[in-house]
């Protein structure tokens, strides 16, 4: 477990002050100008070492994807993009660090932005944040007028400024190239890749989308050092990381821990444990509404990062993880969330447009069993032929919580479609056999 002195977010609660005097006193914006004077390539390469990956979802490394901009200014100027829209199901973590620790975000800003050669940062925050999006403005004018931010941004020489831009809401626009489109003024909805936005991406321009809190990490990385970072966790995945835990337990809340820390110990000494204890856990989700549900005897020993949820058949994803016990109706859940992938998909892609809202349609009958046992298997395959087959990944978030579904709750399906039909569950078992 995380001791409290490997903590990054250490007003996560928003239990102190935090304007520009307490962030300061938590040692925030402490040696900046030092760490600038380091040099844009000597930055990217402590954050490659440091292991970070992104804390946005897709987990890709986040000192490599910094390698991606161009070395060089040409006619074109660089952006440095942070993607605080947070819509994913079940993820509140975003929000807490731009409430309660705005100054860590905003000095990350600068550090990452000077590393890509960006004068300018966006911060795109979903319009619901409002009082965030204030706090940040705040925080960013207490900076400027400290001269941390500025034409001289920290005595550093290298003008930088921060701008802050809410959103209307949309899921789709957490989608990296579907937020620089909301960005630009225009509908969001993803773009297809390549071009990459390193390439060719806000206002046609090199640039670097990140999630706030990959970005809010990197200063204090740099502070402590690459090899601590590294050492938390275990090879490949590294670090702290801020769960959110939410469901069926005792005290829901944020936390910061260790990478790799296990699924049980997580939720047992941080969220009060599951409602009526470990033995009444039916089933977690544990990366937000995108990734497939495990059942509770992989839960018992699962460990909480990147690759061994992958080989779990899952994903760490946002690392919000939602606890349901056994009285739960699992069906349900995971249709109500079809229904929501089904309402956010923008529309471009058949297999999303269509596939997203017949899944939905097949899930609300699966809910009642009026269905036939063979949909079952349809179902799976209209998921495959959705999954991988679209613009953007929304149509992967469509098809996974139903795999993850019929994978580990299939009698469950097969059990509903029998009652429906006047039959017991285990003559449908059987028959199912
Ligand atoms: C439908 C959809 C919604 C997304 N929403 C968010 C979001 O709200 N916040 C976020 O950081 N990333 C979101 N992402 C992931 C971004 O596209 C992108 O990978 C991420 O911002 C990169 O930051 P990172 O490398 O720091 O993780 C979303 C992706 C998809 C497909
Ligand atoms: S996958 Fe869905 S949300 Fe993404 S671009 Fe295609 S239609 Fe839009």
């Amino acid at each position: 477990m995380l001791s409290d002195k490997d903590r990054i977010f250490t007003n996560l609660y928003g239990h102190h002050d935090w304007r520009l005097k307490g962030a300061r006193a938590r040692g925030d914006w402490d040696g900046t100008k030092a760490i600038l004077a380091m040099g844009h390539d000597w930055i990217v390469d402590q954050v490659k070492a440091s292991g970070l990956r992104g804390r946005g979802g897709a987990g890709f490394p986040t000192g490599l994807k910094w390698s991606f901009m161009p070395k060089a200014v040409g006619e074109r100027p660089h952006y440095l993009v942070v993607n605080a829209d947070e819509g994913e199901p079940g993820t509140c973590k975003d929000r807490d660090m731009m409430r309660n620790d705005p100054h860590k975000l905003i000095e990350g800003c600068l550090i990452a932005g000077f590393a890509m050669r960006a004068h300018v940062a966006y911060i795109y925050v979903r319009g619901e944040f409002y009082r965030e999006a204030e706090r940040l403005d705040a925080a960013i004018a207490e900076a400027e007028e400290a001269g941390l931010l500025g034409d001289d941004a920290c005595g550093s020489g290298w003008p930088f400024r921060v701008y802050v831009h809410k959103g209307a809401g949309a899921y789709i626009c957490g989608e990296e190239t579907a937020l620089i489109q909301s960005l630009e003024g225009k509908k969001g909805q993803p773009r297809l890749k390549p071009p990459f936005p390193a390439g060719v991406g806000l206002y046609g321009c090199p640039t670097t989308v990140n999630n706030v809190e990959s970005i809010a990490v990197v200063p204090t990385v740099l502070r402590r050092g690459a090899s601590w970072f590294s050492g938390i966790g275990r090879e490949n995945n590294t670090g702290t990381k801020v769960f959110c835990i939410s469901g069926h337990v005792n005290k829901p809340c944020n936390v910061e821990e260790a990478m790799s820390i296990p699924l049980r110990t997580l939720i047992e000494k941080h969220a009060g444990g599951v409602r009526g204890g470990w033995d009444n856990l039916l089933a977690v989700i544990p990366g937000g509404a995108s990734v497939p549900l495990l059942p509770k005897d992989i839960c018992d020993d699962v460990l909480m990062d990147f690759d061994a949820l992958k080989e779990a058949k899952s994903g760490l994803g946002t690392a919000a993880v939602m606890v349901m016990d056994k009285s739960a109706d699992v069906v349900a859940s995971i249709a109500r969330l079809s229904q929501f992938y089904m309402h956010e998909s923008c529309g471009q892609c058949t297999p999303c447009r269509e596939g997203a809202g017949w899944m939905s349609r097949v899930m609300d009958r699966m809910v009642t069993g009026d269905a036939n046992p063979e949909e079952i298997d349809i179902l799976e395959q209209v998921t495959r032929q959705v999954e991988g087959h679209t613009i953007c990944a929304l149509g992967d978030a469509a098809a996974w919580p139903i795999q993850g579904l019929i994978r580990h709750f299939r009698p469950e399906l097969e059990r509903r479609i029998a009652a429906r039909r006047g039959q017991s569950g285990k003559g449908a078992a059987a028959a199912a056999e």
